[in-house]
Parts: structure tokens; C-alpha cells; sequence
């Protein structure tokens, strides 16, 4: 039997589309349930300085089509430290919360497992990042409606790129994870993504691209993930300056445009499902876990295995971008 009478909900790290999806689900759910909800405002840092607020079924009215999250986010560095976690953890007790949903990505997933480390409190965290970068699910909130807003810029681009017959450097989000990139580059017939997981030789890149344009091919894009690796946008577009001084070389950077708009169809059913299954793994007596889809199939993952480092990416997709861009 499940002793949970209040849950406290919170987004942090980066916003997500969909992320408000999310907080309709798992405040209806709790609420149906039988359960208080509070939600906490931007995020760890709101629970460190308690604002804190009752949440009701009408606070999640006419939200789920709503990008950004309606709570705020925030990144908290005091909340990195034993005294801030402290301060948190006593005002969880005096709001009279008993177990937390945390909506976000890797950093916030990686507070969320120190926090419950120290404080025996019941713990699901939530996927919510453009980046698709969380192990132990096969997509992540918000991550679907970024490869589309990628697709909508990108096909833009493609139109001036054609026109004047240049080759374009896209960089996308995805720090240090190349999902954003590779897919993007699938949906948008890109001549080739870059991505932090593989290197990609200079001398490669300019070769395929040398193979577009000599197949009668008028303008070129590549899709770069942001990394260090990668060197971005700019980096590579640089080099292939240098070197193949004969093409005319532009460079976009989409930003934080990634990020926001109105969640798509996919986004918004995962995370209404995530959402609910969220409250129902507090139910069942799971915590430190996220909520996960593998293949249709809601799952929980451990809080140390999300946060691992290195998902895999399907590297046959990289064949898949050369191939189809012939
Ligand atoms: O993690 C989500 C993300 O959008 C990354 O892709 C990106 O590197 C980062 O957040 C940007 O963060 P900020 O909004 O703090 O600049």
C-alpha cells in the first residue's frame, strides 16, 4: 500500500516541448488518484526558496498545446551543494510533500538520484529534453517536435541554398549527442550530418560533398551537432573554407527556436502516457526511477542508468544519409 498523500512536481535544466503535457498528466493522474499535488516553481532552485503551489485540475486547463513549461525552469547550482539540498529537503516537509516528479533531462535526473541518495524520499523522473540523450528509452519528451521544427528550418534553408547554389552548415542542438543532427538530416535529405559520436574528417565531408554537386546537385547542407567534437557549425565551416576556397559557404545556427512551439501529436500522447505512469509508479511503490518507452512499452529505468553518458546511436543511419543523398 502506497502512503503518499502529496507529490510535488517540478521541470528543470533545459525546457522541452510537451513538458507542460507532462504536467497536466501527472497532476490529473495524482488528483484521480486521490493524491494533493503542489508544484514547484523553476525548478530545484524554486523547492530551495519554497515557492511552492497548490495545483488543482483546473491549473492544467488548456495547456497541453502550450510550448515551455508552465512551473518555470531553472538551473540551480545551489542545489549542487549538501546545504542547498538540505534547505530543499526541509521544505518538502513542510509543504508536507511526500515523493517528487521531476520533469527534465540528464542534469536534472543526476540531482534528482543525489537528492534521493541522501533523503529517503520516493523519486520518478521524467525524460524532458530536445536531446534525446537519456539511456533506457527510445525517445524523449519534446525531442520529436524539435526534429520537426529542424525539418521546417531546414527545408527553408533549402530553398536560398538552391537559389544561389551554396553549401550551408546547419548546426542543431543536442549537446554532444548527434540524434537531433542525424535524424534531421534523414528527414531533410541533408548531403550529411556531423555528430560528437562519430569523427568526421574534413577531407571526407568535402569529398561528399564534391560527389553532390558534381551529380548536378545545386546546393548543399550539412547538419552539425553543437560539441566541442564537432567543432560546430562554425568550426567546420571554417576549414572547408579554408581548403575548398571555390564553394560559397554559409552557416546558420537554429538556436534556441529548437526548443519551443507547440508540441506535436507524438510528443504530446508520450508524455501524457509518461505522465500518468509517473504517479502510477509511486502507486506501485517504485522510486528513483524514470519513466522510459522501449518499443511501445512503458519502463522504468534506474536513475543510474538514464544518466549514463553514452545511448547508442544507430550508426547505419550516417549510410542512410550518404546513400540517399547520391
Ligand atoms: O539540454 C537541452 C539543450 O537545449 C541542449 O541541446 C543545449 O546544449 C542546451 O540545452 C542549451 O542550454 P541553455 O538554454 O542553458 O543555453
Amino acid at each position: 500500500m502506497h502512503n503518499i498523500k502529496c507529490v510535488g512536481l517540478l521541470t528543470s535544466g533545459g525546457d522541452a516541448p510537451a513538458m507542460n503535457a507532462a504536467i497536466r498528466a501527472v497532476t490529473r493522474t495524482a488528483i484521480y488518484n486521490g493524491m494533493e499535488v503542489k508544484g514547484i516553481m523553476r525548478g530545484y532552485k524554486g523547492l530551495i526558496s519554497g515557492e511552492i503551489v497548490p495545483f488543482r485540475t483546473q491549473n492544467v486547463s488548456n495547456i497541453i498545446q502550450q510550448g515551455g513549461t508552465i512551473l518555470k525552469t531553472a538551473r540551480s547550482s545551489e542545489f549542487e551543494t549538501v546545504e542547498g539540498r538540505k534547505i530543499a529537503y526541509d521544505n518538502m516537509q513542510k509543504e508536507g510533500i511526500d515523493a517528487l516528479v521531476v520533469i527534465g533531462g540528464d542534469g536534472s535526473l543526476t540531482g534528482a538520484r543525489v537528492f534521493a541518495a541522501e533523503y529517503d524520499i520516493p523519486i520518478v523522473g521524467l525524460p524532458g529534453t530536445i536531446d534525446n540523450d537519456l539511456f533506457g528509452t527510445d525517445t524523449t519528451i519534446g525531442y520529436d517536435t524539435a526534429l520537426n521544427t529542424i525539418m521546417q528550418a531546414v527545408d527553408k534553408i533549402r530553398d536560398t541554398a538552391s537559389s544561389h547554389e551554396r553549401l550551408f552548415f546547419i548546426e542543431v542542438m543536442g549537446r554532444n549527442a548527434g540524434f537531433l543532427a542525424l535524424n534531421g538530416a534523414i528527414a531533410t535529405g541533408c548531403e550529411a550530418a556531423i555528430i560528437p559520436e562519430i569523427a568526421t574528417e574534413v577531407d571526407q565531408l568535402a569529398e561528399l560533398i564534391q560527389n553532390g554537386f558534381r551529380k548536378s546537385k545545386n546546393s548543399s547542407i550539412v547538419l552539425v551537432a553543437e560539441s566541442e567534437i564537432t567543432g560546430g557549425a562554425l568550426g567546420l565551416a571554417d576549414r572547408v573554407k579554408k581548403e575548398y576556397p571555390e564553394y560559397d559557404v554559409r552557416v546558420t545556427i537554429l538556436g534556441h527556436i529548437q526548443r519551443g512551439g507547440s508540441p506535436t501529436a507524438s510528443d504530446r500522447i508520450l508524455a501524457s502516457r509518461m505522465g500518468e505512469a509517473a504517479i502510477n509508479a509511486l502507486l506501485e511503490g517504485q522510486r528513483n526511477v524514470m519513466i522510459g518507452i522501449d518499443d511501445e512499452e512503458l519502463v522504468y529505468v534506474p536513475f543510474s542508468k538514464a544518466i549514463r553518458k553514452d545511448k547508442p546511436i544507430n550508426r547505419d543511419l550516417l549510410n542512410t544519409v550518404k546513400i540517399l543523398s547520391i
